[in-house]
């Protein structure tokens, strides 16, 4: 029972029914923003905080200039601005506890505690736990000593996929050809450290073909609701060439994920790995992504991410009927069975539009135009990612920019529409990939 004396609900034992409560999203990206799109609608929600932010942000969230990892000032700010929720988003303050260090002092906060991200944290760790308990994924060893993975290799079928255990800005997987690249690889990982300490480990994996889809989940710990499947374009240039990129761009739903495939998955991935954590005593609660590929033996994991995708939050979030609040508290409090997620019957595409010479090297600080024509109520988003204010107006600040989103009644139409709202914007060295959704016209 609720004590009210007016409409603000304060440190109540239910904190899930609680009202005008300010939330804060700790991010700065398109994903980010796309959560504090889908926060803002919330009827439960006063204020909206964010740290570090950025100039899209801004326009929704308060935002304070402080970093992902400075997890003090991250807890004093929650304490200071009243906080009701704390949205970890990123990967790196997740594999590192900030949910713990949040929980140890009161606050509630989504996302899962260090225990259990580490299902994205290390690779070695989830390839062991989908070893043990039957969740299909390719064939791998695991290596902690270079000579030995070099040893391996000897006797290994080509193409070879290397991964470095740790979190590597999504720069940790190799695909080598040839076992000179392997050879090379290993050493790279493990003995020059390109990757730091997320080289201490390596796993070598069987390299697998199919179609790549991304499936983001909430999770309660023994419940878990999927919701709308999409595709990632992860390489820099068309037709998928050029270097691995943090993602250009994405659509929803993928039509290759048909109720066979879905249905599959619940059984023997999905479930098994909620239960999976819980069995090791990792309760999971948050977004697990699970990053699938539909290989001709069934779908098969790529990789567990711990949080939402990015650019995937940016095409599945404005699909979501739900209050998002509504849904991340009972994750928190293991009442998710009694959520029904709802999408809407539609589709989204996103383009990214980045800086010319992204993943690589590039220009920041142009002037950009063209951003007041976007109007959520008409289907059209445009997410920032590397934004910043400055006396000339909103200028790029980083490799992706934007990642302009377009619904539609189908995936070609919000393509279509996609493509159209690109043409909106224009800033120097405005860079983006011509074929996002390509697919969609093999289906
Ligand atoms: P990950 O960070 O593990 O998702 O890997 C990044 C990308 O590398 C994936 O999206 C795939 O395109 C590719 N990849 C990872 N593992 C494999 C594999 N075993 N076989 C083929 N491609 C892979
Ligand atoms: N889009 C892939 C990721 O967020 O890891």
């Amino acid at each position: 029972m609720i004590l009210r004396t007016d409409a603000y609900v304060w440190k109540t034992d239910a904190a899930s029914e609680r009202c005008n409560m300010n939330v804060l999203i700790v991010g700065s990206g398109g994903r980010e923003h796309a959560i504090a799109a889908s926060v803002a609608k919330s009827e439960k929600v006063e204020k909206i905080y964010c740290v570090p932010g950025n100039a899209g942000i801004a326009e929704i969230a308060e935002c304070a200039d402080i970093k992902v990892m400075e997890f003090d000032r991250i807890v004093k700010f929650a304490k200071k601005h009243d906080i009701g929720l704390t949205i970890v988003a990123p990967d790196d303050p997740l594999v590192g506890g900030l949910v713990d260090a949040l929980e140890a002092e009161g606050l509630r906060a989504f996302g899962p505690r260090k225990n259990a991200a580490i299902l994205e944290g290390s690779k070695a760790f989830s390839k062991e736990l989908m070893k043990k308990y039957n969740i299909p994924t390719a064939a791998y060893e695991v290596f902690t000593d270079a000579a030995a993975a070099l040893d391996y290799l000897n006797s290994a079928k080509l193409p070879i996929v290397l991964k470095a255990d740790g979190l590597a800005l999504g720069k940790g997987v190799l695909i080598c050809n040839t076992l000179d690249e392997a050879r090379n690889g290993v050493k790279e990982i493990m003995l020059d450290k390109k990757f730091g300490t997320a080289g201490n480990k390596l796993v070598i994996e069987e390299f697998m073909t199919g179609r790549e889809v991304s499936v983001l989940t909430f999770c309660d710990g023994k419940t878990i609701k999927v919701m709308s499947s999409a595709q990632d374009h992860k390489r820099a240039g068309d037709g998928d060439t050029g270097l691995n990129t943090g993602g250009m761009g994405t659509f929803s739903p993928s039509p290759f994920y048909t109720k066979k495939v879905a249905d599959f998955c619940k059984k023997n991935i999905f479930q098994p790995t909620v239960d999976a954590m819980a069995a090791e005593g990792r309760e999971f609660k948050g977004v697990i992504f699970f990053g699938l590929m539909l290989t001709e033996d069934g779908p098969k994991v790529l990789e567990y991410n711990a949080r939402f995708g990015d650019p995937e939050a940016q095409v599945v979030l404005p699909r979501m009927k739900n209050d998002i609040i509504e849904v991340m508290e009972a994750c928190i409090d293991g009442k998710l069975g009694k959520i029904k997620l709802e999408f809407e019957d539609n589709a989204a595409v996103c383009v990214v539009l980045a800086s010319e010479g992204y993943p690589v090297s590039y220009t920041k600080g142009y002037t950009i135009e063209g951003l007041d024509k976007f109007n959520a109520d008409e289907g059209y988003y445009c997410f920032h990612a590397g934004t910043r204010k400055s006396s000339k107006g909103i200028v790029t600040n980083g490799g992706r920019v934007l990642g302009v989103t377009a619904k539609g009644p189908n995936l070609r139409q919000a393509r279509a529409n996609a493509y159209e709202a690109v043409n909106w914007v224009s800033f120097e060295n405005k860079y983006f990939r011509k074929d996002i959704g390509k697919a969609i016209d093999e289906a």
